[in-house]
């Protein structure tokens, strides 16, 4: 059964990247295949503990982003990562299930962990491990997020496919598998977890800091003017797709013309993302033209869809008590998805159930 699950960290300066790498495609979704948007806050204190109050708000204000983005309660369920039990469980099992030498290949957590790898959390190296709990507590199948998260998917996919080997004698006798859709030799007739398909895909899966366009627009960047935060007013943005970086040339009218001149193809991306065109069509209407045109433009474009939803996500953070009640409801009914999934993979292993 088809399923999406994706999710994004409360770590503040939720940005434009967030937006259309991620969150601005799951809202169509959610009318192909159920779907569930997690806000992960156990994921956010692995990289060190924010203080009570910033969590609290940061996992209000990613809720908010959701909604103001057009994620519906009654479509989706919604709810924060800390509040189902299910995840860490799985996240410990998988820590059992993945390979030291897997781990040691993320490249994200090399990035994060910077030059003192002995001072970085146990959490953060066993980071992707809760990732792929989050997405196999469900049996989804489908993950949208950007292209940073896509060695992380492909972890959850080698952890599924040891887990379904090394118990497949189990999972057959416990008559708890479904059959394997794409057979093949490496893997038995009958799985336990999907092999998750991520969804990585558009003009926007790895939107570029606005000062440097070999660098990812990152929520802890130092340098505010690198990025467009979903919090900034009209002006804000304005100002900074004004001092965005970009070369002296006029815009190319082929996407090829955008090779080797990545700031350039980063605004342009941002525009076709932004209206929901490809880069080609954006081309069509502006090769030749200079960033003193193109600039304004896309300001305007920005703040046209950008604003309404700064403006909801005020409304909604300014009395919490509607979006508290919408997690409520998506733990609850997260947790009747992931209870009975975890049931399975308890007896699966051997853990003696006395209760
Ligand atoms: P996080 O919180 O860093 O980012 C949330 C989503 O935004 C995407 N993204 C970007 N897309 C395009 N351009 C960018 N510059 C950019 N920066 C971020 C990310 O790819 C992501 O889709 N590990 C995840 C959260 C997570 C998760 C999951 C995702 C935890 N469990 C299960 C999917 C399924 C993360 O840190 O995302």
């Amino acid at each position: 059964q088809p399923r999406v699950f994706s999710g994004v960290q409360p770590t503040g300066n939720l940005h434009l990247g967030n937006y259309l790498g991620a969150v601005s495609r799951w809202v169509p979704l959610q009318d192909q295949m159920p779907t569930i948007f997690c806000v992960v806050d156990s994921h956010a204190i692995t990289a060190g503990f924010p203080d009570r109050a910033e969590l609290v708000n940061a996992t209000r204000e990613v809720t908010a982003a959701y909604l103001a983005a057009g994620i519906d309660p009654a479509k989706s369920i919604i709810f924060n990562q800390s509040q189902v039990r299910e995840h860490t469980e799985l996240a410990w099992i998988f820590n059992c299930v993945a390979r030291m030498g897997w781990l040691n290949r993320m490249t994200q957590f090399k990035e994060k962990a910077g030059k003192n790898k002995e001072n970085a959390s146990v959490g953060l190296f066993a980071y992707p491990n809760l990732m792929a709990a989050d997405i196999l507590a469900y049996r989804a199948t489908h993950v949208p997020v950007g292209d940073d998260q896509k060695q992380h998917l492909e972890l959850t996919r080698d952890i599924a496919a040891k887990f379904n080997n090394d118990f497949a004698d189990r999972i057959k006798e416990l008559g708890v598998g479904v059959p394997n859709p794409t057979p093949s030799p490496e893997l038995p007739e009958e799985l336990y977890f999907p092999l998750t398909e991520p969804m990585i895909a558009g003009p926007a899966t790895r939107i570029m800091s606005l000062r440097d366009g070999t660098k990812k627009m990152s929520k802890s960047d130092a340098s505010d003017l690198s990025r467009i935060n979903l919090k900034d007013d009209a002006d804000t943005i304005a100002k900074k797709i004004r001092k965005a970086k970009t070369d002296p040339d006029a815009l190319p009218s082929e996407t090829d013309g955008l090779e080797g001149r990545p700031e350039a193809d980063n605004l342009v991306g941002i525009y076709a993302a932004l209206s929901g065109k490809t880069k080609q069509d954006i081309l069509g209407e502006y090769g030749g033209q200079q960033f003193s045109v193109f600039k304004p433009a896309l300001s305007d474009l920005a703040v046209d869809k950008l604003a309404p939803m700064t403006d909801e996500m005020r409304r909604l953070t300014a009395e919490p008590g509607e979006i508290d009640a919408i997690l409520k409801t998506g733990a609850e009914k997260a947790s009747a998805i992931a209870e009975p999934v975890l049931k399975d993979v308890r007896k699966i292993i051997g853990f003696l159930d006395v209760r």
